[in-house]
């Protein structure tokens, strides 16, 4: 028999009231693995990891971490994970070094183990100079890190994070990519839930698209791209007046559909060679006598995926579309090993 998920999710439900935020969820990920969550606003991410990590029960289904029921053994399960969560567990009144050293010494460290530890923790996550002054000074991102390197205090098999790096300056999301990224190479399991592609796509070997609490799209992020289609061509035109115009050399150098943005007067396609296919636009436009500006080269965004799968975009961007009942079927990038 194959050996156990680090992380396993069967057909999660939870209902908040008349408001279902998980409807089936299935995870899986394998030892060692990072397993990207990838959702909008009220996706179900939090929900799902509140279940993961004991702090919430399902109403059904089934999960377990390290092998163990997050129903039956929440003790093994808490023993088995670090998280880091969306709201932070730091204490503002403790320095970055007393916070560290005193979630080691709760996870049972004498005192000189978790003082190297808190200060081990404190470099790799480029805090050291800030170790000694109160994290209520911090700013958001400092604390950001400092709530995850509490995480991985203990060293734990499964680590569970919940939008690592939402809020985070550039700088602070590589450095925090980075830590992921070693952890992996140790061998520790990674759950981590994003808003970004760029995230998911940059750590997960596995991705999980979720809305409405209920898995959409699974693959690895080269199949989930495949699917997605390369990078997007976009520009805005000199007045609404040209926009179709502009529209349509882009469907023509394009390899999809163009999304028109009217007010913005904006238009965008995906496109296989990038730079290539900007190249002859500007030219079509050329010689059609028309102007365009913020012509632009970008990387799908989650905003893409959604449209792509569902024909809609994300519901953070819709007025509550998520109140309507949705009957969109799981499109999947690869089977899924349902009765592995
Ligand atoms: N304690 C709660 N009481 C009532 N509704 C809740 C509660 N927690 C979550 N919900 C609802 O469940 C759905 C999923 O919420 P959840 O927080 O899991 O989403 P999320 O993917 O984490 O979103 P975000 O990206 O904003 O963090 C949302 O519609 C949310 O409003
Ligand atoms: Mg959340």
């Amino acid at each position: 028999m194959a050996e156990s998920p680090a992380v396993s999710a069967r057909a999660l439900v939870k209902d908040f009231g008349p408001n279902r935020a998980l409807d089936g969820l299935e995870l899986r990920a394998e030892k060692g693995q990072v397993l990207g969550v990838l959702g909008p606003n009220g996706a179900g991410k939090t929900t799902a990891v509140r279940i993961l990590t004991t702090l919430l029960r399902p109403d059904s289904g089934h999960a377990t971490v390290a092998g163990h029921d997050v129903r039956s053994e929440p003790h093994a399960v808490r023993r088995s994970i670090g998280l880091s969560g969306q709201y932070s567990a730091v204490d503002q009144n403790l320095t970055g070094y007393e916070n560290l050293h005193m979630v080691s010494r709760l996870y049972g460290m004498s005192r000189s183990r978790a003082a190297a530890r808190a200060r081990e923790l404190l470099d790799d996550f480029k805090l050291g100079e800030a170790a000694d002054r109160p994290a209520k000074g911090y700013s958001g991102g400092m604390r950001r890190r400092l709530d995850l390197a509490g995480a991985l205090v203990a060293e734990p098999p499964v680590v569970i994070l919940d939008e690592p790096t939402t809020g985070l300056d550039p700088r602070g999301r590589m450095d925090t990519w980075q830590v992921i990224s070693e952890l992996v190479r140790d061998g520790t399991t990674v759950l981590l839930t994003t808003q970004y592609l760029e995230e998911a796509d940059a750590l997960a070997d596995d991705i999980a698209v979720i809305d409405h609490g209920r898995v959409i799209a699974r693959g690895t992020s080269g199949e989930l791209k495949s699917l997605v289609g390369g990078e997007r061509l976009g520009m805005v035109a000199d007045t609404a007046h040209e926009l179709p115009r502009v529209a349509e050399v882009l469907e023509e150098v394009g390899t999809g559909s163009v999304r028109v943005d009217e007010r913005a007067l904006r238009a965008r396609v995906a496109v296989e060679a990038g730079s290539r296919a900007l190249t002859e636009a500007v030219r079509r436009l050329d010689a059609l006598g028309l102007e365009a500006h913020d012509i632009e080269l970008s990387r799908p965004t989650l905003d893409d995926v959604f449209l792509t799968l569902t024909g809609e975009t994300a519901a953070a961007d819709e007025e509550e579309q998520r109140d309507g009942e949705s009957a969109r079927p799981p499109s999947e990038v690869r089977s899924a090993e349902r009765d592995g």
